[in-house]
């Protein structure tokens, strides 16, 4: 059979890999596929570094409208990143009939009802392995792997560099900032690092998970994102004394009302298996009605795990591209027509449990206020901690965990909180989920 002729658009961290290991495991990847892959056009603007990275073995052109509009190639892979140009070139990649793998996570988060729509109708594939936790199959897992349960949440940790910087700054003491530019200079981070500390790349991720678990459109906009910027030392410590870690979770959870769909730091119990996933290490933890819990672990970022994932999309497409449009698995797992429209919730409407940590003047009766406060809003404390004030301080910290009651309770008990005169500044709130 003749050969299958991809066109790569962006050759950086992930398009070298992904030309690397193809070309490293070129034999074994023909006998899987059945055809040979071999990537003939790559398009990047650096192209002196392009040309030097295929050392002449395919052509390497500047402008990428060039490879998605040429007539030899079959599969298109976009690994340039971002909704500005890779948007248009996906989109006539697609109308020019066209295969797609991309590794894409933001384009897919907020563009993807549209592309998704492109390719069904044009009857060709988009693939995206690679955007949800690097090399970790999660993609196939949940659309594929656990067709037949009913998905009742997901959590995962599915930032590298997020992980990365709190691993780093918790075992060995770094600042945030040296660790930040670690992870960039190891690749994790994406081309505005912003979107890994403010969650916003986790968001993306979840927000993709959260369309194929539960059969929703993409819906970015409705995703509720917090990021690592303003998690405080302080916080990490009280966390481990209490048996917590801190984690950046993603989380898509179905309820009664509607979906679930945030991404925050959360305190997980350190005996998790999730808990002490570290480095840029991605975890992601599915609860199907059936199965139960499963645990998907790997490297979630960096050139050749990614590379990894890529591949394999490569691979699917290369299997599936004969096979009738109208019976190869579904792009979001659901058939088209059989999506609906349960609402993303609120976060006032969320569920969960909550560490609350305030400072407050060490005199009789502040902790009973408090503990008042809670109870009025039928918040249940499950664990307190309150820390002696240092020498020659008149100030304690307090730190208390509830059992789970929703966000606008705890909103409403943290501002009488607040407003009372015995408590100094403001209450810090970080969800916390048991996960089991
Ligand atoms: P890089 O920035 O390393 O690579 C992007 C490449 O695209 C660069 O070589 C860049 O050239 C090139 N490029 C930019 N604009 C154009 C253009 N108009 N035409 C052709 N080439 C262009 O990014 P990554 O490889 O890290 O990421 C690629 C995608 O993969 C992103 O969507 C990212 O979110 C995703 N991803 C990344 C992971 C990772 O670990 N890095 C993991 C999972 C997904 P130049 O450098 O000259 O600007
Ligand atoms: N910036 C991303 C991360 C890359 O750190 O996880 C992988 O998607």
């Amino acid at each position: 059979m003749k050969p299958i002729k991809v066109g790569l658009l962006g050759i950086g961290t992930v398009g070298s890999g992904t030309f690397n290991v193809l070309k490293r495991n070129q034999e074994e990847i023909t006998r899987r596929a059945g055809r040979s892959i071999q990537i003939t056009m790559v398009a990047d603007l650096n192209t002196e570094r392009a040309k030097e990275l295929t050392n002449g073995e395919c052509e390497v052109v500047n402008d990428a409208n060039l490879v998605v509009n040429h007539p030899d190639i079959d599969i298109v892979i976009e690994l340039i990143g971002g909704y500005g140009i890779a948007r248009d070139l996906v989109m006539k990649a697609i109308a020019n009939g066209k295969h797609v793998v991309t590794a894409n996570k933001a384009l897919l988060a907020t563009h993807g009802t549209e592309i998704f729509r492109a390719a069904q109708e044009k009857g060709v594939m988009v693939a995206f392995e690679a955007a949800v936790a690097g090399g970790i199959p999660i993609i196939k897992a949940l659309r594929e792997g656990l067709t037949a349960n009913r998905i009742q949440w997901l959590a995962g940790i599915i930032n590298g560099t997020t992980n990365f910087i709190l691993s780093e700054m918790r075992d060995k003491g770094l600042d945030f900032d040296i660790v930040l530019k670690e992870a960039q200079r190891l690749g994790y981070a994406e081309a505005d690092p912003t979107f890994d500390i403010e969650g916003v790349d986790a968001a993306h991720k979840a927000t993709i998970m959260s369309a194929i678990a539960f059969g929703i459109p993409v819906q970015f906009d409705k995703a509720h994102v917090e990021g690592i910027t303003k998690l405080q030392a302080t916080d990490i410590r009280y966390a481990e004394q209490l048996g917590y870690r801190i984690k950046l979770l993603g989380i898509a959870k179905r309820t009664p009302k509607g979906i679930e769909l945030r991404v925050h730091p959360t305190l997980i119990p350190a005996k998790r298996l999730i808990a002490n996933v570290e480095g840029a290490m991605n975890a992601v933890l599915v609860h199907g009605d059936a199965v139960g819990a499963t645990l998907y672990y790997g490297k979630g970022a960096g050139s050749e795990p990614t590379a990894s994932a890529v591949i394999a999309d490569l691979v699917d497409i290369t299997r599936l591209a004969t096979a009738d449009p109208e019976h190869r698995v579904p792009h979001l797992a659901f058939q088209p027509d059989s999506m609906n429209d349960t609402p993303i919730l609120p976060m006032s409407e969320v569920t969960t449990s909550y560490y609350l940590r305030m400072q407050v003047d060490d005199q009789t009766g502040v902790l009973a206020d408090i503990t008042r406060i809670l109870a009025d809003s039928t918040i249940s404390i499950d664990a307190m901690l309150q820390k002696e004030p240092e020498e020659g301080d008149t100030r304690a910290d307090i730190i208390i965990l509830t059992h789970q009651t929703q966000e606008k309770n705890v909103e409403a008990a943290i501002a009488k909180i607040e407003a009372l005169s015995t408590v100094v500044g403001q209450v810090t709130k970080i969800r916390l989920e048991q996960l089991s």
